[in-house]
């Protein structure tokens, strides 16, 4: 009797929270309505950033089939190239107009969304970032992403064991470094992974870094552009490496380590050891051919099919499943999904890519 007393009160809570647009999960971690759950069909907004990288690509085909799969009505959309940020903006504020109950945000600019995730929270939406954090607001509900710190620790090591397998006598080695695009919350993060390895090896001279640019300002690359990355090697190889070889580049993708390894080539040199990142098929074509090093996987079927998974709890009125409290976005810490990221080379290709059904059939040698 008395248990039944207790989950009336408790639903009838619960109900009048709905009601009311309130969360039952007290402020913590949202200010929107996602307890109150939301029907099938409703909208569910995911804004993606322009298409610098085969995932993004992928994302925006396997979400607009997985959330109609799943009965919700997506509205996927991609930033232009130009005017990328505003355009997102536009974007996000169409789809609050729209009454999305979920918006998933592949931010362009983590830095620039603070009015749009306040206007998507003001009307009862839920902000999940994806795969990218959004940064300096405290609207933002969930984060769900491959590890991106563990993504650069990944990197710095594929360096430093590439190195000493194809130069088994050296004692030191000249390398080069550089970073993603300086407005996306990733880029920091996979540099400082990968400097938490290098770093003690270049300050006890295992590793020179011969041009002297080692500061994420001085290596970035703007928009993760295959242009800028060949660019500046190339002014790297003109300045500093007419007479000594380059034993490493750190890239922090797969676009960044091709264009990189163009740029070797024109300059007729031998390939050093290349890192990467997103396992694009251009990459893993180049590994198994012995060109790029190093890839990582991070299967964006599964990162998306975890952000749906997170789309119908809410509509549940649950909470979705997180597993981290690493990440905090300068204001709050975002409940995270966090997967794991797997290395890459040419030794582990076809075991890695073994349910691949693009990827496996390149590791067949
Ligand atoms: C993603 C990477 C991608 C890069 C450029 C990053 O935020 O995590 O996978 O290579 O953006 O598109």
């Amino acid at each position: 009797m008395r248990k039944f007393a207790i989950t009336t009160v408790a639903i009838a809570g619960v109900a009048l929270m709905a009601l009311s647009g309130c969360s039952s999960r007290g402020s913590s971690t949202s200010g929107s309505g996602d307890a109150a759950g939301f029907k099938s069909g409703s909208v569910i907004g995911v804004a993606l950033p322009d298409k610098t990288s085969e995932n993004w690509v992928l994302a925006g085909k396997l979400f607009t089939d997985g959330l109609t799969s799943a009965g919700y009505k997506p509205d996927v959309q991609y930033a232009a190239a130009t005017n990328t940020v505003a355009d997102q903006q536009n974007q996000i504020a169409s789809m609050v107009t729209k009454g999305a109950k979920v918006i998933i945000i592949g931010a362009k600019d983590g830095g620039q969304l603070s009015s749009q995730v306040q206007q998507a929270h003001d009307a009862g939406a839920v902000v999940i970032a994806y795969d990218r954090l959004i940064l300096n607001t405290k609207n933002v509900d969930y984060y769900v992403a491959y590890d991106n710190e563990k993504v650069g620790e990944l990197q710095g090591q594929a360096l430093l064991d590439g190195m000493k397998a194809k130069y088994p006598d050296a004692k030191t080695y000249n390398i080069e470094l550089f970073s993603g695009s300086s407005d996306d919350a990733n880029a920091p993060v996979f540099f400082k992974g990968a400097m938490k390895i290098l770093q003690p090896k270049i300050d006890d001279g295992t590793l020179k870094v011969l041009s002297g640019q080692t500061d994420i300002k001085q290596t970035a690359t703007a928009g993760w552009l295959a242009q800028n990355a060949q660019s500046r090697m190339d002014t790297l190889l003109a300045g500093n490496y007419a007479n000594a070889e380059i034993n490493g580049v750190l890239s922090p993708n797969d676009t960044l380590a091709r264009a990189i390894i163009t740029s070797v080539k024109a300059a007729g040199k031998p390939i050093p050891i290349v890192t990467g990142q997103d396992s694009e098929v251009e990459s893993v074509k180049s590994i198994m051919a012995g060109e790029q090093y190093s890839t990582i996987n991070k299967d964006t079927t599964k990162l998306v099919a975890q952000s749906i998974d997170m789309v119908k709890a809410l509509a549940k009125g649950s909470k979705p499943a997180t597993n981290s409290t690493d990440y905090n976005n300068g204001v709050k810490v975002v409940p995270t999904y966090l997967l794991p990221p797997q290395l890459v080379t040419k030794a582990n290709a076809a075991e890695s890519y073994k349910n691949d059904a693009t990827l496996e059939p390149l590791t067949q040698q």
